[in-house]
């Protein structure tokens, strides 16, 4: 959460920040600024709102060293304050920070500086600044010692020099026309160079017009060896309203991709142990979902099979096996509580795969045994696209361990269609102030994931529940301004599931069906028919698009929800 981007040299570097800042965008879009050198000083412009405000403010900066930041707020409510760049006392030195100072307040109550923002990174400027060292990588990285938590950080000194340097965030560093740049996250990079280095934890980068620099944690100079950019999917030119619109109609060709790749090179490389008692999944939000899904699939070939919310397990009490595979589900590969969960099992020697979607990311480090996910660049907060991969790689992946046949996941990709959700459907469900999905097995967990972005990009209350518990307490929520969303694909609890909506009718609820079976009496979105075990790829494109109508209905953008960004990097 937030981005950084900062860059050095003789060429449009108030150009590239803006860019780069636009492409940073999902990771916090709360405020915005960069800093620069103005007449020997350093100047800084930032405002609440997004890039393009901040565009307009830049109008006219000319400056060949620029650092620049958009926020989501984690210490300090979305001001213009609190918004970076922030200055040290001094005035001689701007910092960028993506991360959370845990420390803080102590650090804080040692230093005797009139405070102009309530952050921790206004903390973290002047304690660098308050170093005694004689020059200004020496400061970061003592400062660094001095600090808990995690960081990136991109700062500017008036003498035009900029310091980069991590801690459990990512930073990149790149040459670019013949300039550097440190910057959150590759997507910035693409199309501007094809090679970058990444710093490691605990390392750090001067950035000089004349070339770059980097440092471990003891102040030596280190040697770091360039790696390739992958290439980074464009919005398709059909649907280039959103992302989030450009990402769900992608969902045959992620299908398609997944199956070529899975067919061509199986999931040799994948290290199982060898007497494989259990598979767990560890996940948050969206992932954790497909993390649901996985185990149903793994417990389909015997195997005995659990997931976890990440942030949950990392402080549970769960009794680890040696003789279980612990996954790790994560679109970005950087989620912070994903991560830190695989450091615990990591520790614990147990064996571990990452399921990831992002080239190079910490999780693929830590695991050191991946299964890549092939979306491409998921951009719009809300997951879509890497949730279908998700689901659908380890769909194939619980195939390859029980020894079955991928068939039907051929026929699925080949007859897969994306069903729109129809706007009189649409124009229906807006009259509602809740909606309930419910399902039961696996169209439970597509009602968790619908009513997840529902709320998430509309903002319309809605939960989602196990239709066979709704009378155990949430059918006291059902009234006549209750719309409940039954997703029907599941043949065992058919007749089940059809008495429970008949119990929300006689409640006065209305009742809107997602199904491949045709049932009397509903209003119904029909959906085509695949392999059971493969629906809630069929059945979770048109929930997504529901979620999409009713946000652009509603007049919300679904690439910016508020409070959110993509990329969780704190707890
Ligand atoms: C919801 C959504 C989030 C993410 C979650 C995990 O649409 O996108 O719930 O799924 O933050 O992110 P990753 O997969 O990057 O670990």
């Amino acid at each position: 959460m937030c981005g950084i981007c900062a860059c050095i040299g003789n060429f449009l570097c108030k150009d590239f920040i803006i860019d780069g800042l636009k492409k940073l965008e999902y990771r916090g879009y709360d405020s915005a600024g960069i800093s620069f050198i103005d007449n020997n000083a350093l100047k800084v412009i930032k405002t609440v709102g997004d890039i393009d405000a901040l565009s307009k403010l830049a109008e006219g900066v000319k400056a060949d060293a620029i650092i620049g930041h958009t926020r989501w707020a984690t210490h300090g409510g979305v001001t213009v304050e609190n918004a970076h760049p922030h200055l040290s006392k001094s005035g001689k030195l701007a910092i960028v920070h993506n991360g959370v100072i845990e420390n803080y307040k102590d650090l804080k109550a040692q230093m005797d500086v009139e405070w102009k923002s309530s952050t921790d990174s206004e903390v973290f400027v002047n304690l660098i600044e308050r170093q005694k060292e004689d020059c200004l990588i020496r400061k970061v990285i003592s400062a660094s010692k001095k600090v808990e938590g995690s960081f990136a950080i991109a700062l500017l000194s008036a003498d035009g020099e900029i310091v980069a340097g991590r801690r459990e965030n990512p930073l990149y560093i790149a040459e670019v026309d013949g300039g550097f740049v440190a910057t959150s996250d590759l997507y910035v990079l693409s199309e501007k160079t094809e090679n970058y280095f990444a710093l490691e934890n605990d390392e750090f980068a001067v950035l000089k017009k004349s070339g770059v620099e980097f440092y471990d944690k003891n102040g030596e100079k280190i040697a770091k060896k360039q790696q390739k950019i992958e290439k980074f999917n464009k919005i398709s030119a059909k649907f280039k309203n959103t992302h989030m619109e450009s990402e769900i109609f992608e969902a045959k060709d992620v299908l398609e991709k997944t199956l070529d790749f899975y067919l061509k090179y199986g999931f040799s490389t994948i290290k199982i142990p060898k007497n494989l008692q259990e598979i767990n999944f560890i996940a948050c939000g969206t992932a954790y979902h497909s993390g649901l899904v996985a185990a149903e699939y793994f417990k389909k070939i015997g195997l005995p099979s659990h997931t976890y919310i990440a942030s949950e397990f990392r402080y549970g009490n769960e009794v680890l096996n040696l003789n279980a595979l612990y996954v790790f589900i994560s679109q970005s590969g950087e989620t912070a509580d994903t991560i830190a969960s695989a450091k615990l099992i990591k520790e614990s020697g147990c064996k571990m795969l990452a399921v990831t979607n992002t080239q190079n990311c910490f999780l693929n480090q830590i695991c050191q045994n991946v299964l890549p996910t092939f979306a491409g660049k998921e951009i719009a907060v809300a997951s879509t696209k890497a949730y279908l991969a998700q689901v659908f790689s380890l769909y194939l992946f619980a195939c390859f361990l029980g020894g079955r046949d991928v068939k039907e996941a051929s026929d699925a990709v080949s007859k897969f269609e994306i069903v729109d959700f129809p706007d009189s459907l649409t124009q229906y469900a807006l009259k509602f102030k809740k909606i309930i999905f419910v399902g039961r097995g696996l169209d439970y967990i597509t009602a968790l994931e619908a009513s997840l972005k529902l709320k998430e990009i509309s903002y319309i209350n809605s939960i989602a529940i196990a239709s066979g518990e709704l009378k155990h307490g949430t059918l006291a929520l059902v009234d006549n301004e209750t719309l409940v969303v039954g997703i029907l694909t599941q043949q065992k609890t058919r007749e089940k599931f059809l008495t429970n909506l008949e119990e929300v009718k006689a409640r006065g609820g209305e009742i809107l069906l997602v199904s491949n079976c045709i049932e009397e009496g509903y209003n119904c979105l029909t959906l085509p028919n695949c392999a059971e075990d493969l629906m809630p790829i069929y059945s979770v494109v048109p929930l997504q698009i529901f979620a999409l109508k009713m946000c652009k209905k509603l007049g919300f953008n679904p690439d910016k929800p508020r409070n959110l960004a993509k990329s969780v990097t704190v707890e």
